[in-house]
């Protein structure tokens, strides 16, 4: 089990911040050669991030390009240059069907594919993009998706709340990886924060981020709590204590610990040392 809590986008035109990213604790990192780079720099931008990926060591951090769109210039430059390049995952912008996929799929055999989640067209067809047998993960485009909605920014994100309970459902019926989308106001810890929450309560595995200063509340949001951590652990011994006296639930305060919240409980310890894993 690898950990998604932090996903950073960097600009691939942004020499500096392609250095610097190899000492930032993300738990993955988004190269984009999409809507981060400016037309005219999209053929310098590509050939840079092809060179730094080639030689640059980024750790454990998870490595994913983003190409443009196949309907624009540069979409199959970007495709024919990341075939079977050394990353996690190739992200298709603006998936709307799993026809995108497909087309992506046969100019890129090897690499497991990621879509961005930001079209109306997408949200609906969530189902059948996610059960693509390329298909690894699914990235909220908030932004594109609040755009093409004419959705107003709200704290709460109650307009959002429907496609990213839509795309959360896809991901999870078909085993798939599920990113939650951006936070503009990147100078705004709480209110990062309270997102960061909303997107974990969802069930999302982490939250994308564009900017170093909101890594660490992602992955402090995301990643299990101590208290949750000694929950879990609690509830364990409990319910094997159960079974050995032949029971099939227990209690823990005041709470019943029946065979799925044991296996829930099992998921939070091994994500907790997923995480440990990775800080070292
Ligand atoms: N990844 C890696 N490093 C980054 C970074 C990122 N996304 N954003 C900023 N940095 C680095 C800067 O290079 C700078 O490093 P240095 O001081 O060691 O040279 C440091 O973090 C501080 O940056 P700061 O001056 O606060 O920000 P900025 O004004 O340079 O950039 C943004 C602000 C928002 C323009 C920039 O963070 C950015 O481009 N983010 C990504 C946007 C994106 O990818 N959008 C597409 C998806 S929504
Ligand atoms: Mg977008």
């Amino acid at each position: 089990m690898r950990p998604y809590r932090s996903v950073l986008y960097i600009p691939a035109a942004r020499e500096r911040a392609l250095e610097k990213a190899r000492e930032l604790p993300a738990d993955a990192i988004i190269f984009d050669l999409e809507d981060a780079v400016a037309a005219d720099e999209k053929d310098n931008a590509r050939a840079l991030l092809a060179g730094v990926l080639a030689t640059a060591d980024y750790g454990t951090r998870a490595k994913i390009v983003r190409i443009n769109g196949l309907d624009t210039p540069w979409g199959r430059e970007d495709a024919a240059a990341f075939r079977g390049a050394k990353v996690d995952a190739i992200l298709i912008p603006k998936v709307g069907s799993p026809a995108d996929v497909d087309a992506v799929a046969a100019l890129i055999p090897d690499v497991p594919l990621w879509a961005m989640m930001e079209t109306p067209a997408g949200i609906l067809n969530a189902a059948a993009i996610a059960a693509h047998p390329r298909l690894a993960g699914m990235v909220m485009g908030t932004n594109d998706l609040a755009k093409e909605l004419g959705t107003r920014f709200r704290p709460d994100r109650e307009p959002m709340v429907a496609s990213l309970g839509l795309c959360l459902l896809a991901a999870r019926a078909f085993g798939r990886i599920a990113i939650d989308g951006v936070y503009n106001a990147f100078k705004d810890d709480d209110g990062l924060r309270a997102e960061c929450r909303q997107g974990r309560d969802m069930g999302f595995d982490g939250k994308t981020v564009i900017h170093p200063a909101q890594i660490p509340v992602a992955n402090e949001e995301f990643a299990p709590s101590e208290a949750e951590i000694e929950l879990a652990r609690r509830q364990i011994e409990a319910f094997d204590a159960a079974q050995r006296a032949g029971q099939g639930v227990a209690v823990v305060d005041g709470k019943i610990v029946e065979n799925l919240h044991a296996v829930t409980a099992r998921q939070i310890l091994s994500r907790a040392s997923a995480i440990a894993e990775r800080a070292i």
